[in-house]
């Protein structure tokens, strides 16, 4: 019963929804075309953001174009599956070239085929205190994912690694060491809010400002194919938080005690000790 919260499992390591892990074979044997373009993320950092500012400029900003269809049927997930909405996979597969795809895994769980065929890559990271945060609401309204607990202990399964794609730090490392020898731009959310417009200047003006403009949480929020109010309620209640929920940089100093910033540093420091990755929060 999709009501009921769902069950997850690991696989090869890394906490997955129940129906993923059953279908794992087939998603890691995914064959990607080499004009694929992929969209890849820890969960709540910024992916459908991301989905809308690529379509919008595969579309020259035209919004007739960009509303024809909800995000997920533009850009497959492709290990995403819930009934009545479908198989991300199966709409990877049966969707035509140019492919524009989602996905969430860490580096060490991409389908092979996505660097064997040289697909062009974009992953992005955001702060892992604002990330935590909205991760917590998402599970709170989506019923594909598990209940998330009080705030307390999610907190502490996000910092043990114990959610849906495993630990935030090996997902956003792993992924940072292997943009130099692929085809991956890597991409920050708190970059996003301040130079979207300036790094797209090879668009005339016209078009720049449509993209911004479109790209934009309060007409995203507003817009029926980016908020996700078109995935039934009973998978994602938006009644109890609004998948296009605040857009912030910074909500986490609402949520976090005095006490958990401490920890959550202490743990931030000692596991991002050595890499040249760096986050502003
Ligand atoms: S998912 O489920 O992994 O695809 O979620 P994802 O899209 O990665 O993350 C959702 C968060 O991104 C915020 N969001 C935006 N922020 C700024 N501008 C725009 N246009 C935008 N669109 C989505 C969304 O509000 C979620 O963050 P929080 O902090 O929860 O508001």
């Amino acid at each position: 019963e999709w009501t009921e919260r769902i069950a997850v499992d690991y696989v090869k390591g890394i906490l997955q929804p129940k129906p993923t892990c059953d279908t794992w074979d087939q998603i890691w044997d995914f064959q990607a075309r080499p004009d694929d373009l992929l969209i890849c993320t820890y969960p709540k950092a910024g992916t459908t953001w991301t989905q809308e500012i690529v379509d919008l400029i595969l579309n020259d900003g035209d919004v007739d174009r960009t509303q024809r269809a909800p995000t997920h049927v533009r850009f497959p997930f492709i290990e995403w599956i819930i009934p009545s909405i479908g198989s991300g996979l199966e709409q990877a597969n049966a969707m035509p070239s140019p492919q524009t795809l989602k996905t969430h895994p860490p580096f060490q769980l991409l389908p092979p085929s996505f660097v064997e065929k040289n697909c062009k890559i974009i992953y992005v990271a955001r702060n892992p205190k604002d990330n935590l945060v909205s991760y917590y609401h998402f599970h709170r309204m989506n019923k594909a994912l598990p209940a998330p607990g009080t705030w307390e202990e999610y907190f502490e399964s996000f910092l043990t690694g114990k959610v849906c794609w495993g630990s935030w730090h090996d997902h956003v490392k792993g992924w940072w060491e292997a943009r130099d020898q692929h085809r991956i731009l890597y991409l920050f959310y708190e970059d996003l809010k301040t130079i979207l417009a300036p790094s797209l200047i090879e668009f005339d003006t016209p078009i720049l400002d449509k993209i911004v403009h479109h790209s934009s949480f309060d007409v995203m929020k507003q817009n029926p194919m980016a908020n996700y109010t078109v995935v039934p309620a009973e998978v994602m209640d938006h009644s109890v938080s609004p998948f296009m929920r605040k857009g912030t940089v910074g909500d986490w100093r609402n949520h976090f005690t005095v006490a958990q910033n401490e920890r959550f540093d202490e743990d931030y420091q000692r596991k991002m000790a050595g890499t040249s990755l760096t986050f502003q929060f």
